[in-house]
């Protein structure tokens, strides 16, 4: 297949590629441009990062894990394009200088891409956004000093990219309405070309399914691109729901959820990377049916409701019935995931995240935990974890312990306990089963200790 974007500032098509091409491969095999590196090859180090623009702005993204025919009509920026055309370095470049942020320099494209991407979105939160770029030998502290110190630095014109148009005729590719079926542009057109070619390998943000390709070696087989198809993306707020594209960016999401549900909003700003949340779709991480994952427990204890299509027929289920064991969900051959709904009303909920790790981590154990309290009383458990079973899941017995009793350490005990009855997690590389069973059942306690005003998090204690 062709496709075509704009390439540092140049329109350029991509011919006679497989779907499954790496944009890091791509860059380096074919245009020789090897500034951006490859470190781990499964978006965890950020040494492949450019800066994509599209409609939605402009994200620093891992090369590694992004597919061609996801850059359709965008513009790209490597590192070779981020110092004006006459030789001016960046004043991200010059400060790296400046400040020592380099020593091996291998991971320097990766990072100043990102510090370019960052620096023309006008973000000063370095530790956050700089989390899923590593670096080995220079340590952080003059790389984000040297981050500050380009902060109020003016954008250099060249950096302003436009993406190519998507609708109409982009250079080198076939007329709208003719486009490859593995490439939908119309929500109702995919859906009855899904339904006829039900064996297709969707791909959505591919930070799952690019390391099927990359990691795993595998033939994915057709493919389809659902980065493209209208309808798919987005949040809408009404008085009483929330409801959330199936290809809703994590990054998209954080901001709405910062507003309606602030523990999710916690919870995804340390879900991978700014580069993976950019990437990672919500659908996607639904779909996936991983018993890690850490939107499900989350959307199970905000009692969301998922709704699939299959060709013109649509159908919707509470999201904790999907799951219904490792790698099994219920989803038909041929139907997809379109959006994800949840009731809008007061905010009860608390997400703890255990890994190994703070940042750009897979959850050992993920507690997603409602607790709505009245006058003392515990009116509404939904009590969910990841990491515990074979699927994100509710703990029932923990939740019957608690509902409907006084909000008090003593019920609070008698859940954990329970929570005992409804899970027995495995032993893995993560943890081990009794670590999982203990890390969860605290999990309770600390949000009952929270209620009783006591700092239960690392990040609220002050020197
Ligand atoms: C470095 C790194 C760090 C990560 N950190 C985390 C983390 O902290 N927490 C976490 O939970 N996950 C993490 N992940 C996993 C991954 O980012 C998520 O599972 C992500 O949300 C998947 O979404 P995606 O859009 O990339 O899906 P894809 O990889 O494109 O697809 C995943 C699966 O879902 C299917 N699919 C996608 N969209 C649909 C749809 N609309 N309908 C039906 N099927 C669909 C695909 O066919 C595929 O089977 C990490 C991944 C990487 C590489
Ligand atoms: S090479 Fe490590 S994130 Fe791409
Ligand atoms: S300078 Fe060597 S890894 Fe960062």
């Amino acid at each position: 297949m062709n496709v075509s974007f704009r390439l540092n500032g140049e329109d350029v098509t991509a011919t006679n590629v497989s779907p499954t091409t790496t944009l890091l491969d791509w860059l380096r095999e074919t245009r020789g441009l090897t500034g951006t590196k490859e470190g781990c090859n499964e978006g965890d180090c950020g040494a492949c990062s450019v800066i994509v623009t599209d409609d939605t702005g402009v994200l620093p993204l891992n090369a590694c894990i992004l597919f061609l025919p996801q850059l359709r009509g965008k513009a790209i920026r490597t590192v070779e394009g981020i110092s004006a055309p006459d030789g001016t370095l960046h004043p991200v470049q010059q400060a790296m200088i400046d400040h020592h942020g380099s020593q091996c320099g291998f991971c320097t494209p990766g990072f100043i891409t990102t510090m370019a991407a960052n620096h023309l979105n006008g973000r000063t939160d370095h530790d956050t956004a700089l989390a899923g770029n590593l670096c080995r030998c220079t340590g952080y502290a003059p790389i984000i000093r040297a981050a500050k110190a380009a902060e109020n630095t003016p954008v250099p014109d060249h950096m302003h990219d436009m993406p190519l148009l998507l609708a109409e005729n982009i250079p080198g590719e076939p007329q709208a309405g003719a486009e490859p079926p593995n490439h939908p542009t119309t929500l109702d057109g995919f859906a009855d070309w899904y339904a006829a070619n039900p064996d297709t390998t969707l791909v959505a943000g591919a930070t799952d399914v690019g390391l099927w390709v990359t990691k795993l070696m595998r033939d994915l087989g057709e493919t389809a691109f659902l980065s493209h198809v209208e309808g798919l993306r987005g949040v809408t707020v009404t008085d009483d729901t929330i409801t959330i594209g199936a290809m809703t960016t994590l990054s998209d999401l954080h901001p709405v959820m910062a507003e309606h549900h602030p523990a999710f909003a916690e919870l995804i700003r340390r879900y991978g990377s700014a580069q993976v949340r950019n990437a990672a779709t919500i659908g996607g991480n639904v779909a996936n049916g991983s018993p890690i994952g850490d939107g499900p427990p989350a959307l199970i204890a905000l009692d969301a409701t998922l709704h699939l299509r299959r060709g013109p027929q649509t159908r919707s289920l509470p999201i904790s019935e999907f799951f219904i064991d490792y790698g099994k969900q219920d989803r038909a051959k041929g139907e997809f995931l379109t959006h994800i709904t949840l009731p809008r009303g007061p905010d009860y909920l608390r997400c703890y995240k255990l890994s190994k790790r703070f940042d750009q981590d897979i959850s050992a154990v993920c507690g997603a935990l409602w607790i709505e309290v009245a006058d003392g009383t515990v009116q509404t458990a939904r009590l969910a974890f990841g990491g515990m079973a074979a699927t994100p899941k509710r703990g029932f017995k923990a939740e019957a312990a608690l509902s409907q009793k006084p909000w008090t350490e003593e019920s609070v005990h008698a859940a954990m306990a329970a929570l005992a009855q409804d899970f027995t997690p495995l032993s893995d590389m993560r943890a081990s089963a009794a670590y999982r069973m203990e890390a969860a059942q605290n999990m309770l306690l600390r949000a009952w200790t929270e209620d009783q005003g006591a700092p239960t998090s690392v990040l609220e204690i002050r020197a």
